[in-house]
Parts: C-alpha cells; sequence; structure tokens
C-alpha cells in the first residue's frame, strides 16, 4: 500500500523583502541577483515562530483534505532546525493541533521533504498509518551572514505541508546522500563548558555556490532518468515537473535537457527565494490552490541540497 496525496496548505511570513533591500549592507544590486538567479523577492519571519508556520500550513492541508488532527497517525516535519533543537517542530504541532500520534523532525536539508515522503511510504508499507500529516518547513534567516553577499541574497523562508492518505499514487521514490561538508554546511553551536575546548561557532551557512550549482544539475537530470527509466514514465507523460527552488538557471538547464515547455516546471523562486525544503510542497500548494491539478496527473519532484543529498519521486495526483 502506498499513499496518495489527499490534501496541501502553505504558510509564508507577512514580510517581503526586495533585492533592493539588500543593497545597504552588501555589495550587490537586483540586476546581478535577477540576471544570477531569477530571484526578486522572498518572505522573512519577523514577529512569527516557525510554530506560527507550520501550524498555518498544516491547518489549511487538513481542510483541503477534509481530515480532523485526531485522525492522523504521524508528523512528520522535514527542517534544517525549527524553533528548538528539542522539541522539535513536529511536536510542538503535534500539541497545537491536538493530535495523538508520534511526530518527528527529520533534516535533509534542502532535498528534505522527499526523505519525509520516503519516511511516510514505509509507515503506508507496513500498514501502521493510514494518514500522515508531512511538512516541509525553513526559517534559512536565522542562518544567514548577512555581511555575505554570495549567500544572504539566495533564501528565504515559508512552509508548505500534505495530508497523505492510502492510495495508490506513490510511483517511484529515490534518495542519495554524497556526504562531504565542503561545498555547504552551517556549523552547530555548542555550549562552552568546564570540561571542553569547544569554542561556539557562530552557525552561519556556507556555501561554494559553483560547485553546488555544477552538482545540482547534474544530479537532477541522472536522477530524472533514473525514476523514469524505472516506471517507464517518459519526461512527455509528465504533467509537472516540482523542482527544488534554488536557482532558475539549475531549472532552466533541466528543462532544456529534456526538452520540455516552461508550463510544465512552476516556479516560486521569483518571490520566496530558495526556501530549502518548503520549496516542492509550497510549489504543490500554489498548483492546487489554483485548480491545475487534475485527477491522474504526473508530478516529478526532485531535490538536491546540503549534506550532499538529492530526492526524486514521480507521483499520480
Ligand atoms: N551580488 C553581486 N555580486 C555577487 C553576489 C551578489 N549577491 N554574490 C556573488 N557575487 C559575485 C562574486 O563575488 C563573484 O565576484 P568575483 O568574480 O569578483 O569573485 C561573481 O559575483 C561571480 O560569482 P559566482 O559564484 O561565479 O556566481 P554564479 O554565477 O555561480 O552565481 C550562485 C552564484 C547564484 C550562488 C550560483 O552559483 C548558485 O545558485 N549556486 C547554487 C546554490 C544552491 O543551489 N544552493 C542550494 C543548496 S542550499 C541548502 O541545501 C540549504
Amino acid at each position: 500500500m502506498s499513499f496518495r496525496i489527499a490534501g496541501t496548505g502553505s504558510c509564508l511570513p507577512e514580510q517581503v523583502v526586495e533585492n533592493e533591500a539588500f543593497c545597504g549592507f552588501v555589495d550587490t544590486s537586483d540586476e546581478w541577483i535577477v540576471s544570477r538567479t531569477g530571484m526578486r523577492r522572498r518572505h522573512f519571519v519577523k514577529e512569527e515562530t516557525m510554530r506560527d508556520l507550520v501550524y498555518t500550513a498544516a491547518s489549511r492541508a487538513l481542510e483541503d483534505a477534509g481530515c480532523k488532527a485526531s485522525e492522523l497517525d504521524y508528523i512528520l516535519c522535514s527542517t534544517i532546525q525549527g524553533d528548538y533543537i528539542t522539541p522539535s517542530l513536529a511536536c510542538l504541532l503535534q500539541a497545537d493541533l491536538g493530535a495523538n500520534c508520534p511526530a518527528m523532525d527529520i533534516n535533509a536539508a534542502c532535498s528534505g521533504f522527499l526523505y519525509a515522503l520516503d519516511a511516510a511510504a514505509a509507515q503506508f508499507a507496513a500498514k501502521k498509518a493510514k494518514t500522515i500529516l508531512v511538512v516541509g518547513a525553513e526559517q534559512l534567516s536565522k542562518f544567514l551572514d548577512w555581511s555575505d553577499r554570495n549567500t544572504c541574497v539566495l533564501f528565504g523562508d515559508g512552509a508548505g505541508a500534505v495530508v497523505l492518505t492510502e492510495g495508490e499514487g506513490l510511483l517511484s521514490i529515490r534518495l542519495g546522500s554524497y556526504g562531504q561538508m565542503e561545498s555547504l554546511n552551517i556549523p552547530g553551536s555548542s555550549s562552552p563548558g568546564p570540561f571542553s575546548d569547544f569554542k561556539r561557532p557562530a552557525s552561519y551557512i556556507h556555501m561554494n555556490g559553483q560547485e553546488i550549482f555544477k552538482f545540482a544539475v547534474s544530479a537532477i537530470q541522472r536522477e530524472i532518468r533514473t525514476v523514469t527509466a524505472e516506471t517507464g514514465i517518459t519526461p512527455e507523460e509528465v504533467d509537472y515537473f516540482l523542482l527544488h527552488q534554488a536557482n532558475g538557471r539549475i531549472i532552466e538547464s533541466a528543462r532544456n535537457r529534456m526538452k520540455q515547455p516552461k508550463e510544465k516546471f512552476p516556479t516560486n523562486y521569483e518571490e520566496c527565494g530558495n526556501t530549502s525544503s518548503a520549496s516542492i510542497p509550497l510549489l504543490l500548494d500554489s498548483l492546487n490552490t489554483a485548480n491545475r491539478l487534475k485527477n491522474g496527473d504526473i508530478l516529478l519532484m526532485s531535490a538536491f541540497g546540503g549534506g550532499l543529498t538529492t530526492g526524486t519521486c514521480l507521483l499520480k495526483w
């Protein structure tokens, strides 16, 4: 038994930050950001917490699915880090929704939503769940070095959620890990103590953009080729490619390689920046709320991110 997506929801912070706003503290320009990334603005939390974002996104997904929180058998949140290291974001969401089920966070950076879908698929396959809530939520603004123009302009905050129920929607899912920290890392902080020599590093994103760019272009193409070959579904038969929204040029390169029309590649990087593991569920919710998805549509989701990690799945709407 696999799953189908029964409902979607999302929530973006109210504050919108335009490209020009960065010019006050780093040497950059709207022209550079748009031409190198396609991004125009992004949402950053001001007063909201991640807990607020996931509660709203999850409540909307439950409402769309016509499902009560009491019916949930599991809550999975993909996030690099919630508001607290513990309790997990998923546990706080479980309390806020009044759900009575296990809840945990999964960190696979930008690929996290696919990792969470895979963990959910295992619960369905083991017949341990009939209804699962999966949320992708990130507040990357808390890890930005505002003096580093290479990274601070690229990211945004937000949350997207799906309710999964038993069904035959999942056609294929593939994950990959290629552990290395040179091209992308966020150091963990540690408390100084009398018995350790730990220095407390700043938890900033460090990224070699060109390395990640090369990794992303080749990984997305390889993974898409593999899932389509495995399932016998051709790129022509895919209705929408929901790719991680890290850079418009990465998406364009995948699209050119597959020779598929632009309408099949919805985007949100222009308005949201790179929202890490929230980017794909945010895209999915905007397609759903715009009534652009029909029963039986084939969706291909593919992401890459810190770890390094990849995740790709084919599913039927
Ligand atoms: N404004 C102006 N100039 C800038 C900026 C900026 N915001 N950022 C970098 N530059 C400069 C660089 O300093 C460099 O200047 P130099 O030639 O004088 O040294 C020049 O622009 C070119 O820099 P590149 O790094 O070569 O620019 P590139 O075209 O590769 O674009 C980018 C950089 C946008 C980061 C791109 O490499 C990219 O998108 N990489 C992928 C990032 C990604 O996908 N991350 C996802 C994973 S994140 C996660 O998992 C949390």
